[in-house]
């Protein structure tokens, strides 16, 4: 019997490999997230009715029952009675398995426990979400990484331990394996520690909390709570019952106030500290006298029982020197031990950390600023400043964790609509999500080992509730979850995929966002200087087009669409109820429409999504924060645009539009002179603005020039310059928003 199905699998790894074509349709009507790494299909559909389950009794865990408790046709059995009968195999991959669902039978190996958990949900989600008849597959599958993790601060906002639990429910189901649990903040410290009482009665509460993105006011109720040890010790029990590890982390030396609150002697001045009562990064961090050594090493010693987890998290991020360099005992520690600044006593302080959770058998983890002079030896860095601390990490032999700003920040936005709760500024969409690579580019290849994986984090700011928690992460873990496990992707089929689990999620009651029907436009121009415009959409989904109002009309969502006259474009997504909000394009076609552009300095990287064309395309920018594509972006810089009619132009008015959101550093221009030149050398000024209508997100300006020819226009854009002394980012500069240049 063994060396029939041993066989069986040999033959389906072999036909596998000749049929890899079969991959993608099959992952498809499996319905799984993520995607398992092959999936073939051996015949017609399996006659099975009811799945009569077996696993060895060392395997089970309570998590199962929650698994399949919905599904009537799923039953526990003896191995004697079972149809279905799961086997631990150690020669195989630990996290991997392979099932095979044949007409009366399904049968499964697994590395371990764990991969026999990831086999059993596969199953309930193929049951879950596509039900009977199961197709008959043989499915391999295994994580392209080791590290798979979701991170969930609850400084800034307080969930309850059975959200907590749902959270790990989540990852369980999208095969997620670290819970990474941001424990203490400036704006409260949510775990107890007996010997330090006061970290409860102090740290874990506010006095009140500032009311949106730090606008200086103040809703004036007191807010905090924390996690009981015993709670804590039930939640990472839920969790290994998940195979699900949690790693704790407790924040050093910066983001420290809630503890420095709690006992002032820990920080380097003398005076009262308070729990922060609104966000951003704090001068007041950990004094690295012998007392902080004390109490934060009787902080992990309790830490440390509580959980199980190999790596202890240490924080390291965002740790402002201005207190250490006031500090007499700092500057005298700085000498005493040879030290060449504040960065290497940061270094040092994280270094002694080190020493002592490694003597306790556990290993540190941090944020990638603890490369800062000189990485402790045995430490495992999370790269979120970027990708470069987890290159540079890597390039030193040391473990890393992705986790970049750019693809696994779950508190940016989501989605351009207007209606979207506030999160911090940036764009991160599911499609974004998806495609992350992990891995590095320029990353060597002997080097690419130290990558164990990535993480999304979700900083909560502005999370007030954990039904928000659901809206920020569920989606959008969706995509993560696939680009941590699977080997191949593809988004087509994905979107599919993702429709069935956010439809699932929805009747479960669960907040999750939906935005495949608010359409996200890839636009360009094409060679005929018109418009091109595409979409993607789920399986099934119909764009209905229309002009200037007049009646809608079905076209596939995969085609293109050429914009050839300037008029109100509306395109709306459609399939069945489902309907998305209309997207309008007001094409404006211009004189620089078809003109070639330069712009110096080339805008941020973040920001050029359009291109530099993009902002003489005859589209104006959008009202939706900083988020479509339309506008470019300068960090800190001017912006001179030089615009080629390649021949005489008659000109009678330039328009320019910039953008304004000072909450997100994003400032109107202090000036915009334009010029024309008939040479493209020597240029004469025809105009200046030095006025902005700073009412709006958006200010608009025109140069008339009373009917000048010429080939060439330069518009020169000064920045705002230093931001002023009210804003959190005073005395630095800002960024300038433009879109669109309109000649006429
Ligand atoms: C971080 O986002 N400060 C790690």
């Amino acid at each position: 019997m063994k060396s029939f199905s041993n066989s069986i699998f040999l033959l389906f790894a072999v036909f596998s490999l000749i049929n890899g074509k079969m991959y993608s349709q099959m992952n498809n009507l499996s319905g799984v997230i993520p995607a398992p790494n092959s999936v073939i299909n051996i015949g017609k559909n399996s006659g099975l009715k009811e799945i009569k389950l077996y696993i060895p009794e060392e395997a089970k865990s309570a998590y199962f029952d929650h698994l399949f408790k919905d599904l009537k046709m799923v039953s526990w059995q003896n191995e004697k009675n079972a149809n279905a009968i799961g086997a631990i195999d150690k020669r195989m991959t630990a996290e991997g398995y392979k099932m095979l669902i044949e007409k009366d039978k399904i049968s499964i190996r697994a590395g371990s426990k764990t991969g026999l958990q990831h086999a059993l949900v596969s199953l309930a989600q193929m049951l879950i979400h596509k039900g009977l008849p199961l197709p008959q597959t043989n499915i391999e599958d295994k994580p392209a990484f080791m590290y798979r993790g979701l991170h969930l601060d609850v400084g800034r906002h307080f969930y309850k331990a059975d959200d907590i639990k749902k959270f790990i429910d989540y990852m369980a189901y999208y095969k997620y394996n670290q819970f990474h649990w941001h424990l203490t903040e400036d704006q409260g410290w949510r775990i107890e520690i007996k010997k330090y009482p006061k970290l409860q009665e102090i740290g874990a509460y506010r006095k009140e909390t500032v009311i949106g993105q730090n606008t200086g006011q103040y809703d004036g109720k007191r807010y905090g709570g924390y996690y009981t040890q015993e709670e804590v010790k039930d939640i990472v029990r839920y969790a290994m019952d998940r195979n699900i590890n949690v790693i704790p982390e407790i924040e050093m030396p910066g983001h420290s106030l809630a503890a420095l609150a709690s006992y002032p002697e820990l920080g380097c001045e003398n005076k009262k500290y308070e729990v922060a009562t609104k966000w951003g990064v704090f001068d007041d961090v950990y004094c690295p006298t012998e007392k902080t050594f004390q109490f934060l090493q009787d902080v992990l010693d309790e830490v440390m029982v509580l959980f199980p987890s190999k790596y202890i998290h240490i924080g390291g991020d965002e740790c402002p020197k201005e207190a250490w360099k006031k500090s007499a005992f700092c500057q005298e520690l700085i000498k005493r031990e040879n030290l060449k600044d504040e960065h290497e006593l940061q270094s040092y302080f994280i270094q002694r950390m080190e020493k002592y959770i490694n003597s306790k058998g556990r290993q540190i983890i941090g944020w990638d600023e603890i490369l800062e002079g000189g990485l402790a030896p045995n430490a495992t860095v999370m790269s979120w400043r970027g990708t470069e601390g987890g290159i540079e990490a890597a390039r030193q032999n040391h473990d890393v964790v992705m986790t970049p700003g750019s693809h696994c920040y779950f508190d940016h936005y989501q989605s351009l609509s207007s209606d979207e709760p506030l999160a911090i500024g940036g764009y991160t969409n599911v499609e974004k999500v998806y495609h992350w690579q992990p891995i590095p580019k320029e990353l060597e290849a002997e080097k690419r080992k130290y990558i164990l994986g990535g993480q999304a984090n979700v900083w909560t700011e502005y999370i007030k509730d954990f039904p928000y928690v659901e809206y920020m992460t569920y989606a959008r873990g969706l995509a993560m979850s696939e680009a941590l496990w699977s080997k191949e992707r593809d988004f087509k089929t994905f979107l599919t995929r993702y429709e069935i689990h956010n439809d699932y999620w929805k009747s479960k009651g669960a907040n999750i966002a939906n935005h495949m029907y608010e359409l996200t436009p890839k636009v360009w121009k094409n060679k005929n200087g018109n418009i091109n415009v595409s979409f993607l959409l789920p399986r099934g989904a119909n764009i209905l087009y229309s002009i200037d109002g007049q009646s809608e009309k079905p076209f596939k969502a995969s085609q293109i669409f050429e914009l050839k006259t300037s008029g109100r474009h509306s395109f709306t997504a459609a399939k069945g109820d489902k309907k998305g909000n209309p997207l309008h394009f007001e094409l404006d076609f211009h004189k620089a429409t078809k003109a070639a552009i330069t712009i110096d300095p080339a805008p941020s990287p973040k920001y050029n999504s359009g291109g530099n064309a993009g902002i003489i395309n005859g589209i104006k920018g959008s009202n939706n924060k900083f988020k479509d594509d339309e506008w470019l972006g300068f960090d800190k810089t001017d912006a001179t645009i030089a615009l080629d009619f390649k021949m005489t132009t008659d000109i009678n008015t330039i328009n320019c539009r910039f953008y304004r959101s000072e909450g997100s550093w994003i400032f109107l221009p202090s000036a915009l002179i334009a010029e024309t030149s008939d040479d493209g050398k020597t240029y004469k000024k025809i105009g200046e603005i030095t006025q902005f209508n700073s009412k709006e997100n958006i200010s608009e300006v025109e140069i008339k020039t009373n009917g000048i020819s010429s080939r060439y226009i330069r518009l020169t854009v000064k920045n705002f310059g230093t931001l002023p002394a009210d804003h959190p980012g005073a005395g630095k500069k800002g960024w300038l928003f433009i879109d669109e240049i309109t000649v006429k």
